[in-house]
């Protein structure tokens, strides 16, 4: 058949709007892929120690979360994301053939997808060490906040729109108590302004389940623009990146990039975050990389 056939057209996103809320078992599915995932983010943190210094170790960070995704599910989501030190501010580096450095940290973004193809989503920033900075700590402390806030968000009868916004509401608070913004966080959240967007780049989420972007061919009506109802799982992904050359933050800023990104199911008076057993405070991150490391 044609693809320009207007009846094709209709069903592709009639498809596409049919797969907004998930039924149990596609909730079931998603919480297998998210566990999984879980424990090949845990193979890919015992794997960094002998990764450090050597020629592509994103390479084996990667391989690490491909062995639990083939052995475990059908195959990996998408193509890992496997960003150590600046690489994490190129929004999709899954070239991964970068070195991994003591006191830099690295951006992971992996998602198993299980037999049925339903995938997970997930990324958490590290800090290759094992401890954060004090300058990677403050953005990663920001992103942890804004990812909250987007997360309260999320509840039925909300804006789709509303979790991104809440997200961005904190980084531009941030950017502005940090002296980089030219004007006031209020000033740039204005959508015909935009200049925290310098150092947000992307949105804050997205549908998510046998596609990674899911649901993407829906009408805006039914989606961007369209209202959270229970059933619908997305992903809750605010990131911040301060790119090698900005000079505008200083030097130990430079080649900061982190997101966290979290798969969040709309229940019926708010959210569960499914994947929140992986830990996200940056306390708590510390203890994770700890504990895998004794
Ligand atoms: N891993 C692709 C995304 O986060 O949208
Ligand atoms: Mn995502
Ligand atoms: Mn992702």
């Amino acid at each position: 058949p044609s693809h320009d056939n207007e009846g094709d057209k209709d069903f592709v996103v009639w498809l596409s709007e049919a797969r907004l809320i998930k039924d149990k078992f596609e909730i079931d599915e998603m919480q297998k892929a998210i566990d999984s995932t879980h424990r090949g983010f845990e193979d890919m943190i015992r794997a960094i120690p002998n990764a450090v210094g050597k020629k592509r170790g994103e390479r084996l960070i990667e391989g690490a979360f491909f062995t639990r995704a083939r052995h475990e599910g059908n195959d990996i989501g998408y193509d890992s994301i496997i960003a150590a030190g600046s690489h994490a501010c190129i929004l999709h580096w899954i070239k991964n053939d970068g070195e991994l450095r003591d006191g830099e940290l690295i951006l992971i973004d992996a998602g198993v997808e299980v037999e049925s193809l339903y995938t997970s989503d997930i990324t958490r920033t590290l800090p290759i060490n094992g401890k954060f900075t004090p300058a990677q700590r403050k953005i990663y402390t920001l992103v942890y906040e804004a990812q909250e806030a987007g997360i309260k968000a999320v509840k039925p009868g909300a804006k789709y729109r509303d979790f991104h916004n809440a997200a961005m509401a904190v980084l531009a608070k941030g950017l502005e108590e940090m002296g980089v913004l030219p004007v006031s966080a209020e000033e740039s959240l204005k959508p015909e302004v935009g200049l925290h967007r310098r150092w947000t780049v992307h949105g804050s989420g997205h549908m998510l389940g046998i596609d990674v972007h899911d649901c993407a061919q829906a009408r805006n009506e039914t989606y961007i623009d369209g209202v959270l109802e229970e059933g619908m799982l997305l992903t809750v992904e605010p990131g911040f990146y301060i790119h090698p050359d900005d000079t505008l933050f200083p030097a130990e800023y430079r080649g900061i990039g982190v997101r966290i990104e979290d798969d969040i199911l709309v229940t019926k008076d708010g959210c569960i975050n499914m994947s929140g057993a992986m830990p996200r405070h940056p306390d708590e991150v510390e203890a994770w990389l700890a504990s895998l490391w004794k």
